[in-house]
């Protein structure tokens, strides 16, 4: 099988690491190689220093998709999992990276707010955390995703078969 991208896209909190690590330990059980370049890991190694203002996230987005694209091109399957916000700079990718795979984690607001892990969103909705993406930050949901999974609807193992699912159907896996 040719190596391919599963980029998944989605607001903090949406599932883009739990289904990252999910698909990642399926594929693996199914033989195929995975790298997984989880957004907040990212930003510790190579993306280090970098904030969270548009030429920022992009510059991230685009480091993470030159390394997938690395990967794909020797055989791996990379998964990504950065919110990555701006349709455009996606989009750029998608162009760049032949087996590019979009999954939408789409999460209402309400829910993740509720979840709120890490208490991003409390202190976002109080003004203590800045350019806050979905609170006072954009995010730009893709148009035509290969996959749109609704976290706040759906089990993680429904969207988990999904996923798997449309990577059959795209001939990624067999
Ligand atoms: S981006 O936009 O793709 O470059 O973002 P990413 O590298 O995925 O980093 C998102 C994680 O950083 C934390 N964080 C913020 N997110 C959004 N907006 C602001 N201002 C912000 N500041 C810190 C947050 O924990 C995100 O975690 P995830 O893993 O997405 O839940």
């Amino acid at each position: 099988m040719s190596g391919f991208v599963v980029w998944f896209t989605g607001l903090s909190g949406a599932g883009k690491s739990t289904l990252a690590a999910m698909l990642s330990a399926e594929l693996r059980a199914r033989g195929v190689h995975v790298e997984v370049l989880d957004g907040d890991e990212v930003r510790t190694h190579l993306s280090k220093g970098l904030g969270f203002s548009r030429e920022d996230r992009d510059t991230n987005v685009r480091r993470i998709g030159f390394v997938a694209k690395l990967l794909a091109r020797a055989g791996a399957c990379a998964i990504t999992a950065a919110i990555s916000p701006y349709r455009a700079t996606r989009d750029e990718l998608r162009a760049q990276i032949p087996g590019f795979v979009e999954i939408h984690c789409a999460c209402a607001i309400p829910a993740l707010a509720e979840r709120d892990p890490k208490g991003l969103y409390k202190k976002a909705l109080a003004g203590e955390i800045k350019h806050f993406t979905g609170i006072d930050d954009p995010y730009e949901p893709p148009e035509h995703p290969e996959v749109v999974v609704h976290t706040d609807r759906e089990s993680k193992e429904a969207s988990l078969a999904h996923i798997l699912s449309a990577l059959e159907d795209l001939g990624h896996i067999p």
